[in-house]
């Protein structure tokens, strides 16, 4: 067999497809971490004012522009900031798509430059994602030990005094999420095979997200509850503010894929979000007409998704710029979740709203062929 077939465990970061957070932005939170001369908790890369500065965009004094990761209310990342500087675990909690995820990950690598301390909360998350496991080949020849002994990302953040991170925490089962009570509450995870303990050093915290339409979230227990802060993060509150998210998005996704740029705020990507919008809200813009919503959540982020997969279309079949075809599919596809329900909301919703507007003539006719392929 040749060896040269196997492939390197670890590629180089600059080939990774999906970048951590603190590569892909490691010039400007170095940049932050020059310009910031406030105080910084212990163990923390930045203080509490550059990690908001790094979320939320802005000029340093020496002229280095932080893009904004998140687009929201600035008090709500303040407070998520504050959180995790205090002995209180962060819970970011929303419907789908209002970037839960990219909001811990981005607060994980500025508070401490990693975010892949993580544990992904499933039905079948095993206490020992939480806790630890053993590699039993060495139990067997060692018997317990702390070399046989395998950290989860949990213990390794404690030990290290580094930010947790936990997805899906509602998710779940709840004999596992109770193993967080004691790491939250006395920080210190206790190893009794080894009659030994792990107590977090400062600058440990956890930040977990959690996903209100999943069944479950009220079944958090109130003993871990009241180990959280909890931060609600909303739509999008204006129809500008989402298309600012999207073709923000777009291009950056787009530049990692080589794709051509799309103006951003262009046609295409406002009337996608106008029809996420509308569908979503129950009525349309200008509120006149009643629409009804189908079954599917029309999320920000399958609005990026919609016109990334537009702007591929465009890229390889069509000239490179973005038409109303190369995003019709994509927003059935978005849309017509249950085919039954789903496909006569759209129809009702092209015929009675998108049909009467001037200026979308050829998108409406895009969404009619779409729609009877
Ligand atoms: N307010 C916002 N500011 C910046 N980006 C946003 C915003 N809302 C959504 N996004 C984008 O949406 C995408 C998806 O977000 P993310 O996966 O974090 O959502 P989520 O809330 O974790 O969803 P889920 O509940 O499905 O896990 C990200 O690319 C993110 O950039
Ligand atoms: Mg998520």
């Amino acid at each position: 067999m040749s060896v040269s077939a196997v492939p390197p465990v670890e590629a180089p970061a600059e080939e990774a497809l999906r970048p951590h957070a603190e590569t892909a932005y490691a010039a400007e939170l170095a940049a932050l971490a020059a310009a910031d001369d406030r105080p910084r908790p212990a163990r923390w890369l930045l203080s509490p004012w550059a990690v908001a500065t790094y979320l939320l965009g802005g000029t340093l004094p020496d002229g280095t522009v932080v893009t904004p990761k998140y687009v929201g209310p600035r008090r709500i990342v303040e407070v998520a900031v504050t959180t995790l500087a205090t002995d209180r675990a962060l819970l970011l909690l929303g419907v789908p798509g209002t970037a839960k995820t990219w909001v811990s990950e981005h607060l994980a690598a500025a508070v401490s430059g990693d975010s892949t301390l993580l544990v992904q909360g499933t039905a079948g998350t095993p206490e020992e994602a939480v806790r630890y496991g053993w590699n039993y080949a060495r139990l067997l020849a060692e018997g317990p030990s702390r070399g046989a002994l395998v950290p989860s990302p949990v213990m390794r953040a404690m030990a290290e005094g580094r930010t947790a991170r936990v997805e899906e925490l509602t998710r779940i089962p709840a004999d596992v999420q109770d193993s967080l009570i004691t790491i939250l509450s006395e920080k210190t995870l206790p190893i009794p095979e080894l009659g030994e303990e792990v107590q977090a050093v400062r600058g440990f915290n956890l930040i977990a997200t959690a996903n209100d339409r999943d069944r479950g979230v009220n079944e958090l227990s109130s003993a871990l509850r009241r180990r959280f802060n909890t931060v609600v993060l909303p739509l999008p509150a204006s129809l500008e503010e989402e298309v600012d998210i999207v073709s923000r998005r777009v291009g950056e996704l787009g530049r990692s894929l080589d794709l051509p740029a799309v103006p951003s705020g262009s046609a295409e990507i406002r009337r996608v979000v106008t029809v996420f919008r509308e569908l979503r809200d129950g009525v349309t813009a200008d509120g006149r007409t009643k629409v009804k919503s189908p079954s599917g959540s029309l999320s920000t982020a399958e609005a990026i998704s919609v016109v990334t997969s537009g702007l591929a279309l465009a890229a390889h079949f069509g000239d490179g710029v973005l038409r109303p075809a190369d995003v019709a599919s994509g927003l059935l596809g978005a849309v017509v979740r249950d085919p039954a329900a789903d496909r006569l909301v759209w129809q009702e919703y092209l015929e009675s709203v998108v049909r009467e507007r001037d200026d979308w003539k050829d998108f409406y006719r895009s969404c009619r062929e779409a729609a009877q392929r």
